[in-house]
């Protein structure tokens, strides 16, 4: 089995690229990864000797390209986690979530179409769903919910997700989706929440909690999320998408103060700042058919998933120091450099 994995330098990729390698060492994982500011190669340190790994550096958006590594590999699967990911800054530069996350995605579809595939797997969010509302703790997504967008990320993911069913419905390509809630754990770009408020408060900077903190999100360790792309793509049905999701729903000032706490360092360190245009207020995911279909079911929840992934930034310094320097940047070249 022959498997492309795009985007494994980020942060789920890496993690999915990790458990994919180690658990199936007679498969064939292939990195397909352009290397944005978001990707690093460092993640992938513990897996980059094994004789069952390669990476391989491109733009899923460049179709001469990508037709090119499909006519040599000849994948069996794709699993498309590449994406610009980050919410923050599609507000400021939508185009680039338009080119990685539509164009991106129907390159790759054309080139499953044209050489063939036993399956395509798209990582989607449940960001395609919209928020809920504060009041309303009896509602959740489910898989039938209708799509509803927020920012120009969510929006890019949907027009993306739609157009993996499409290709489904109108040419018979053999798709799965997944619709995954907000992720936390290791290899985490301190961009994004959790390890930006973990790095910040070593370094008794202030946090910054944005609007008033009641925001809500249903968090999930990355590790059940890779072990439920795992299931579906052994024993998914065709066409079909599924939910994933904890019931772990915590407002960002919980998540804040559960961390400060862990680290014995004073609320005094939040700062409430402007709040994010177009705030989604609350996501939460139904995983009924994952659970019941496939047997899906989380092995952490988020009290002791947070702990772990705190310790784990603690005594994994230098990945994400630098990241902050920089110098993360510079592995490829000195991995790559005389091979290329
Ligand atoms: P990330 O930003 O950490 O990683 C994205 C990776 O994609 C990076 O390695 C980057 O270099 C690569 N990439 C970007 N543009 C590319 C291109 N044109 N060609 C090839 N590679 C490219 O993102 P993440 O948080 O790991 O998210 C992975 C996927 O999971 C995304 O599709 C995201 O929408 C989805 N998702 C994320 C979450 C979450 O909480 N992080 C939740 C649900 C779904
Ligand atoms: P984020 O990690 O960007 O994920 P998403 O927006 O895709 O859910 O943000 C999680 C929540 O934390 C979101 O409600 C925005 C909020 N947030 C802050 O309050 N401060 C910050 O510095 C960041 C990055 C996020």
């Amino acid at each position: 089995m022959k498997i492309i994995v795009t985007g494994g330098a980020g942060f789920i990729g890496g993690n999915f690229v990790h458990h994919m390698v180690n658990k199936y060492p007679e498969y064939q994982i292939i990195n397909l990864d352009l290397l944005t500011y978001a990707g690093n190669l460092e993640t992938l340190k513990p897996v980059e000797n094994k004789p069952n790994y390669k990476f391989v550096h491109g733009d899923i958006a460049d179709r001469d390209f990508v037709f090119k590594l499909f006519e040599e590999e000849k994948p069996d699967i794709v699993v498309n986690f590449a994406a610009e990911s980050h919410v923050d800054r599609s507000i400021t530069d939508p185009e680039a979530f338009v080119r990685t996350n539509v164009m991106g995605t129907t390159t790759l579809l054309d080139a499953c179409r044209t050489y063939g595939i036993k399956r395509y797997h798209q990582v989607s969010t449940d960001e395609v769903y919209g928020d809920l509302p504060l009041d309303r703790p009896d509602l959740f997504f489910t898989e039938t919910t209708p799509l509803h967008t927020s920012s120009p990320y969510s929006s890019s993911k949907a027009g993306a997700d739609l157009f993996v069913l499409a290709y489904h419905r109108t040419y018979g390509l053999p798709v799965t989706v997944s619709r995954c809630s907000n992720n936390y754990g290791p290899y985490h770009f301190p961009e994004k929440l959790i390890p930006l408020m973990i790095s910040r408060a070593l370094a008794d900077e202030e946090l910054p909690v944005y609007g008033d903190g009641a925001n809500v999100r249903d968090w999930l360790h990355v590790s059940d999320h890779c072990e439920a792309i795992d299931l579906i793509l052994h024993k998914g049905r065709v066409g079909e998408i599924y939910n994933i999701g904890g019931h772990n729903e915590r407002t960002n000032l919980e998540v804040v103060k559960t961390i400060l706490k862990a680290l014995d360092k004073p609320e005094s360190l939040i700062r409430y700042v402007k709040d994010r245009p177009g705030h989604d207020r609350r996501y939460a995911i139904d995983p009924t058919k994952i659970e019941t279909e496939l047997g899906w079911k989380p092995k952490y929840n988020f009290d002791t998933g947070i702990r772990q992934t705190i310790d784990w930034y603690l005594n994994n310094q230098d990945w994400w120091k630098h990241i902050l320097s920089g110098e993360y940047s510079q592995y490829f070249e000195k991995m790559y450099g005389d091979r290329l």
